[in-house]
């Protein structure tokens, strides 16, 4: 898979995908992450890429010439499956759209700041708008960070043990049971003895039912679903 983040502040996203799974990802050649300065793009020599926005009201708009051309230049080296934008007033991103990106080959992200993108670039190239949560972010680099790295993990070969990933909290709308180490008993904090046992079985049956106590407390809405 290639992704391709668009960002006024490149450096937000140097050090995400150098790292851990993303770093692993990137060494098996499954994923490429290209993070592209709209600077570059600029309108003058001054850097410029946002300005006042019609109507009046505190804060900038990102302008249509610098991302426009930013887009089209990459379009010309290829075609992009998803053209994301990330944004608080974007779908509320779960895991469910992480799957489903995944399995796209070429993704294009870009990040807004200030008050956005101008409204004409979200209607004439954006195909997806994605909030991270409902919070307001500085910008959408962190945003585009989440979503990479969620997509990143669950590439088929990126995780040493796939099967991990698939027990993954939110996988099949539960939450991820109580996981333990060595040692069994920690200053009289006992590992519960089905862990102990070694029959795969109840430890299956006691992580399911560990799972649905945990989603019927604490993420009701998910059962819901
Ligand atoms: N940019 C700023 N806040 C954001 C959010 N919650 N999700 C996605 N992009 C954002």
């Amino acid at each position: 898979m290639v992704i391709h983040i668009i960002s006024a502040v490149p450096e937000l996203l140097e050090s995400p995908f150098q790292h851990s799974i993303m770093k692993r990802a990137a060494d098996k050649g499954l994923l490429q992450i290209h993070v592209h300065n709209l600077r570059k793009w600029a309108i003058n020599k001054h850097g410029q890429i946002d300005d006042y926005q019609y109507g009046g009201g505190a804060g900038m708009v990102m302008m249509c010439e610098p991302l426009t051309n930013a887009i089209e230049e990459l379009q010309q080296e290829k075609k992009f499956d998803e053209i994301i934008y990330v944004t608080p007033d974007g779908n509320t991103y779960n895991q469910s759209t992480a799957n489903q990106l995944s399995l796209k080959e070429n993704i294009l992200i870009i990040c807004g700041h200030y008050k956005g993108i101008d409204q004409r670039i979200r209607d004439k190239y954006v195909t997806k708008e994605i909030s991270v949560g409902d919070y307001v972010l500085s910008g959408g680099e962190l945003a585009a960070a989440i979503i990479v790295d969620s997509i990143g993990r669950i590439i088929p070969g990126v995780l040493n043990d796939e099967t991990s990933a698939l027990f993954d909290s939110f996988q099949d709308n539960l939450l991820a049971p109580p996981v333990y180490t060595r040692p069994a008993d920690f200053n009289g904090m006992k590992v519960p003895d089905i862990l102990l046992q070694g029959d795969p079985k109840k430890v299956e049956e006691w992580r399911y039912e560990q799972s649905l106590q945990r989603t019927q407390e604490r993420r009701p809405d998910l059962l819901k679903d």
